[in-house]
């Protein structure tokens, strides 16, 4: 071979979802694919203003950074987690990544041996499964319903497998768009205690939640015998852009994390981190949430309405209650990757559910994003959508008989 690559090159995989979003970058389709955030409603000024800020009071925002990140700002995320999430935590235990997606990678980078077992959710978050498997490790998926992971399966595979980490998207998930009651957090949480495994909590999307009354508490805000890690991101809140998130949890796994970092990128971007202390005094971000909240619900209900009006036996969907993503089951005899080819062709896009399965996917479902379109261009996406999930019933009634 003539570049002699590692052997880990095997396990890289292409995310389906990148190269789709390739496909439809064209004016003309309308895109319930990629999992953006509304452009629109990005703060441009704050944000604008805040780099200003940065830039010009302080000359370190342009000099090389603490691997561990700007310490005001791992100060107001102690803070702000604390009161939002009840997570108590200092900024010590704090490390400021390049996106969470950064914070899913070094964790494994500092946690996996190949051939170590990763238990998560099926279908679960694709690019962590991507993370994954690039460290060798085997994922195995967890029995879930809509309430989370099936507490007998998951202790049984514990038992068995001797999982080194067990990854969980809890909140408003991607791609299901599910919430875990809190028996099942708490059960995730005492198994966890009781056979020693790392719980890797991921809540990108905890903040986008649609109807006032309580989400249940994150597992790391339970976590007293230090077995939770806890990453997210102002990805979905500020600008996807910054590329800044983060991970909280045990003093000794940030600080390995943190050496995987050094040797990694050195450090996550000092002028968007300074850009975010700012933002974060000077800009009401609680009440932006709020209106993203209110725009993105908006938006889902317009979704659910028009797929309501289906009549089609087999097709169910499931509501979200927050986050940016409605997981939609068809009838058992369509397959949504064919399906894909025929709806691009009509001007409208989706992710097919199977590549974020780890086993059996299930070829009749998918993936709609609802926080990247007006809702009118939802509703005339939907409009071809539905055409084309018809025709495609049709077709699969007329070759059975
Ligand atoms: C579940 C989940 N985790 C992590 C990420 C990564 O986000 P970022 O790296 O932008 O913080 C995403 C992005 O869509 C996500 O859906």
């Amino acid at each position: 071979m003539k570049y002699g690559f590692s052997q880990r090159v095997r396990y890289l995989k292409s995310s389906a979802v990148r190269d789709i979003l390739k496909v439809v970058n064209n004016g003309d389709v309308i895109s319930f694919a990629g999992g953006l955030p509304d452009e629109g409603l990005f703060p441009v000024d704050a944000v604008s203003n805040a780099f200003q800020k940065a830039i010009e009071s302080n000359p370190k925002a342009l000099q090389y950074g603490e691997t561990e990140g700007v310490y005001d700002l791992r100060k107001q995320l102690s803070d702000r987690m604390r009161r939002h999430k009840k997570i108590i935590r200092r900024p010590e235990d704090i490390l400021i990544t390049s996106g969470s997606q950064q914070a899913i990678d070094l964790f494994s980078r500092i946690m996996f041996n190949p051939g170590d077992i990763v238990l998560t959710e099926d279908p679960t978050y694709l690019a962590a499964l991507q993370v994954f498997s690039s460290y060798e490790t085997k994922v195995v998926p967890v029995e879930s319903d809509q309430d989370g992971m099936l507490e007998d399966d998951l202790e049984d595979k514990i038992k068995r497998l001797k999982p080194k980490c067990i990854y969980v998207v809890p909140t408003y998930s991607n791609p299901g768009g599910k919430v875990w009651s809190l028996e099942r957090r708490k059960a995730l949480l005492q198994l966890a205690n009781k056979y020693h495994v790392v719980i890797l909590e991921d809540d990108p999307y905890g903040d986008l939640q649609f109807e006032q009354g309580e989400t249940p508490p994150t597992l790391a805000s339970m976590d007293e015998n230090e077995y939770v890690l806890y990453t997210s991101t102002f990805s979905k809140t500020v600008v996807p852009a910054m590329r800044i998130g983060w991970i909280v949890g045990p003093h000794q796994i940030i600080r390995l994390m943190s050496q995987a970092k050094q040797a990694a990128d050195l450090h996550t971007n000092s002028i968007s981190q300074y850009a975010l202390v700012h933002l974060m005094q000077d800009f009401d971000l609680d009440k932006h949430i709020q209106v993203i909240r209110d725009t993105y619900y908006e938006r889902m209900l317009v979704m659910k309405q028009l797929l309501d009006q289906v009549n089609m036996e087999g097709l169910s969907y499931i509501e979200p209650k927050g986050g940016m993503f409605m997981w939609v089951n068809m009838p058992e005899m369509i397959n949504t990757t064919n399906l894909l080819q025929k709806a691009v062709e009509q001007g409208v896009a989706f992710v097919p559910g199977a590549p974020f399965y780890v086993s059996d996917p299930k070829e009749n479902t998918m993936r709609l994003n609802f926080t990247n379109a007006t809702p009118n261009l939802i509703e005339e996406g939907m409009n071809r959508l539905v055409t084309v999930m018809e025709q495609a019933q049709m077709e699969s009634i007329e070759k059975v008989y």
